[in-house]
């Protein structure tokens, strides 16, 4: 069976590969879908399953499709569904603008979540989270990874996300977990 994965992404891809294998898992793009879905939802799981839909109902094929960001307790959960787009910079500027709105907060609880969905031609449609936890740094620390990464201590590594190798990260990683377990559904 072919599954349609969301994502221009080469790394996301090779995830769902992964999982997938017994699947044939193709690019939105190899797919035939060139269209971006805006993520209009107030959830991850609301954005994730829009995207999916509207794959799946382009390419008449089954889709699947993620969305994931940073949870932060003490601003009452953002950047959340914003994580891409906090600053309307990159992600350097992302990273400026939390440790700003965190300057003086003592409370630096955080989560990363991620949700997972798939979409089939008939209507059924399977969904799947995993969360990290962790706290907000002071300062950055460690070059890998990308995002919010170097400002996230992980409860579980005690080092930060960006201070890791990608195995480990994965390891215990919203993405790794949501995969897990979507892995479990299928
Ligand atoms: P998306 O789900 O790929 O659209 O990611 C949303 C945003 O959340 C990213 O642009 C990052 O800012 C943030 N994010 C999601 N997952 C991670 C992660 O594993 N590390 C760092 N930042 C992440």
């Amino acid at each position: 069976m072919k599954i349609v994965a969301a994502t221009g992404n080469a790394n996301k891809l090779r995830e769902f590969r992964e999982i997938l294998a017994g699947y044939e898992v193709v690019s939105a793009a190899e797919a035939g879908f060139h269209g971006d879905v805006e993520e209009t939802g107030s959830t991850f799981a609301e954005n994730a399953l829009l995207k999916a839909r509207a794959v799946c109902k382009a390419t008449g094929l089954p889709a699947l499709a993620d969305d994931s960001g940073l949870c932060v307790d003490a601003l009452n959960g953002a950047p959340g569904v914003y994580s891409a787009r906090y600053s309307g910079g990159g992600d350097r500027e992302n990273r400026a603008l939390l440790l700003k709105n965190l300057n003086g907060v003592e409370n630096r609880r955080a989560h990363f979540a991620c949700c997972i969905a798939l979409a089939f031609p008939d209507g059924r449609e399977i969904t799947a989270e995993g969360r990290a936890e962790g706290k907000i740094l002071h300062e950055e620390r460690g070059t890998g990874g990308f995002g919010y990464d170097s400002l996230f201590l992980s409860d579980e590594l005690g080092v930060s996300f960006a201070e890791t190798t990608e195995e480990q990260k994965n390891a215990v990683s919203h993405r790794g977990r949501a995969l897990g377990a979507l892995k479990k559904l299928l």
